[in-house]
Formats: structure tokens, sequence, C-alpha cells
């Protein structure tokens, strides 16, 4: 059954987990995280970007979360809107039937151009207001995900934006988290604390002067009732990145989110954990192997089935570390 991320994420606070929301572009990334979830007994968070939207087409996703629900009938499932850049975005997700929306004001409607605090309470306090009347949950973003290593912004295509931050930007601000959420009253609230979307997040294992876990806990101290949102937080495991490069590719070193940080974050009111990046490379380091080892091979059901395998692997990891595993 479908469910609504305010219903997900009060049932994670009252039982002390945190939920990872995996993006999805295809019939192959569902699948793999729907078995994941059935494996260990987990709720499911599906997230689309708007990139996703346009690659597989509303029809297509509202099929897909329609389809889910009809062959795991006991895994509760949250559909989410992930980065929505405008109310028009938001409202097209519940009509392509999402139970959730994000609504990034912390950029401009380009998504590349850090915005005001007043364009972001105002935007994102309308979307609230809309898709609380149809019952649909709003997470909101506060701060510009960025590297406080080189104070960059992101660079990546899509939502990112070039420039150079100062760390005011780049963490949130705890009292102003405090007046944005109830301004606003979203459901839940994305916070900057030195994350950043892709691969290419840190360039050594990150200690606090460059992911700022200590910013979760203030915010958590000053809104122990809001459930708080890390974006950017896949831990682009060695291993992956091991299969990746063994069979081909040419990803240099880098490192991403350690999971026991974002475990300590879910001890601080962390409750949903965005992960594209590991599932992306997963599925590539199959897909490379199988093309490495056999390349007479033609049928995409050969390099397909072991990337969702991979992809799986990577899900059940998550659902167990974060505390997910036995509530669905
Ligand atoms: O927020 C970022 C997600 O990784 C989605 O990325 O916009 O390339 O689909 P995308
Ligand atoms: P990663 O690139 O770290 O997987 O982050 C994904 C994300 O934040 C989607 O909104
Ligand atoms: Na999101
Ligand atoms: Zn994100």
């Amino acid at each position: 059954a479908t469910i609504s991320l305010r219903q997900l994420l009060d049932h994670a606070a009252e039982n002390g987990y945190g939920m990872p929301a995996f993006n999805v572009n295809n019939m192959e990334q569902v699948l793999a995280i729907m078995d994941a979830a059935k494996k260990t007994d987990s709720p499911v968070i599906l997230q689309a970007s708007r990139g996703a939207r346009g690659y597989a087409g509303d029809i297509m996703i509202k099929h897909m979360i329609m389809a889910v629900a009809e062959m795991y009938p006991d895994i509760p499932v949250c559909m989410h809107q992930d980065h929505g850049n405008s109310l028009g975005t938001c409202l097209s997700a519940i009509s392509a039937s999402f139970t959730s929306v994000m609504m990034d004001g912390s950029l401009e409607a380009d998504a590349k151009t850090p915005a005001t605090y007043e364009y972001n309470y105002e935007v994102t306090g309308k979307v609230a207001e809309c898709a609380h009347l149809v019952g649909v949950s709003v997470e909101g973003e506060l701060g510009c995900l960025g590297s406080l290593e080189t104070g960059a912004g992101e660079k990546e295509d899509g939502h990112g934006f070039e420039g150079t931050l100062d760390h005011s930007q780049l963490l949130t601000d705890p009292d102003q988290a405090a007046d944005f959420v109830k301004r606003t009253k979203v459901d839940a609230l994305a916070v900057a604390i030195g994350t950043s979307h892709g691969a290419y997040k840190f360039t050594r294992k990150p200690t606090g002067d460059i992911l700022a876990m200590g910013v979760v806990k203030k915010i958590h101290e000053r809104l122990p009732n809001t459930h708080l949102v890390m974006h950017g937080s896949s831990s682009v495991p060695q291993d992956l990145q091991d299969i990746i490069n063994q069979y081909g590719g040419e990803m240099p070193q880098t490192y991403g989110v350690p999971v026991e940080e974002i475990v300590e974050g879910i001890k601080h009111g962390v409750r949903k954990v965005n992960i594209d990046t590991d599932c992306r490379m997963a599925i590539t380091g199959a897909i490379r192997k199988v093309f490495a080892e056999n390349k007479a091979e033609f049928d995409p059901r050969k390099y397909l089935k072991p990337s969702m395998t991979a992809m799986e692997k990577v899900c059940v990891e998550r659902f167990e570390q974060f505390g997910a595993a036995g509530n669905a």
C-alpha cells in the first residue's frame, strides 16, 4: 500500500530508525529496492527526480507505483518527488500519484542559483499549503549542499551551481531552521552539513571539519519534532569503486559519507537518508563485469539481472544499517 512520508517518518521516529530513500528511474531499480525491502521486512521510500520523470515519463512512473502496490501488498511505499523546483513540479507529481514532494527552495527555479531565504519559505510554504490539502507530505531544504573542503557549490548536472559559498550558506543555521519550519509547516527538513550529490564528495575520509554532524545535533535540539533529511548521503564504498575500475572504469579515488556517521545522525533526528550514487555504482560495476567477462553477450537481461542483484545488496545493507529492517 502507498503511504505518505509523514506517516512513514512518524513511525521511524517513534521506533528510532532511519529510512533510506533510493532514487529510481526504471523498472530494474524499482524491483531491486522492493526485493530488498521484502527480504528485510522494511518500508520503502522511492524517489524520482525531475530528470527521472523526464526519463521514464509520468505515466510510466505512475503505473510503476501502482504495480509496486499490487506486487508487494504488505510493504508500505512512499513515492516522493526529489528536488522539486516549483509549485508546478510538485502539483504535477501529485497528479502522477506521488504521496510526498520535496520543494527545494534553497535554490532558485533554475536549480543553480542559491535563493534568498524569503523566496525559500514563500514557495515552500505555498507547496505545503496545497499538498497538505490532499494528504501529501512535503520536504523542504534550508542551506546549500556543497563542499566545506573547497567552499564550492555543486557542479553536478541538473541540480547544481558553480561558485564559492561561505560556511553560512553551506551549513544550515539552527535558529533559521526553527523559523523556517514554523513558517512553512513542512513535514521534513533537508539540512546542509557539508555533503554534496554524486560520487566526489570528499578527498579524504571525512572528519568533523568537513562533515558537520554536530550541526544535525544542534538542529535536532532546536526542532525535536521535525524529521531531518540528509541529502548526498551515498557512502561511495571502496569495493564498488574497485569493481568499476577493475573492469575498465576510470573513477578517481573518492570518499563518501561513512555509514557510521549516518547512524549517528539517526540517533539525532535524521529520518530520511537520500541515496542514489551507491545504487548507480553497484549497477555500473555489475554491468561492466559482465561486459568484460563475456564480450559475446548481447541479451540485456544477462547484464541487467546482475545489476539488479548488486543494487539489491546495497539496499539490503542500508535497510539493516539504518534500522528500518523489520518495520514494514
Ligand atoms: O538529487 C539527485 C539525485 O541523485 C538525482 O539525480 O537529477 O541526475 O536524476 P538526477
Ligand atoms: P547521492 O548522490 O549521495 O547518492 O545523493 C542523492 C541525493 O541526495 C538525492 O536527492
Ligand atoms: Na528529496
Ligand atoms: Zn538531494
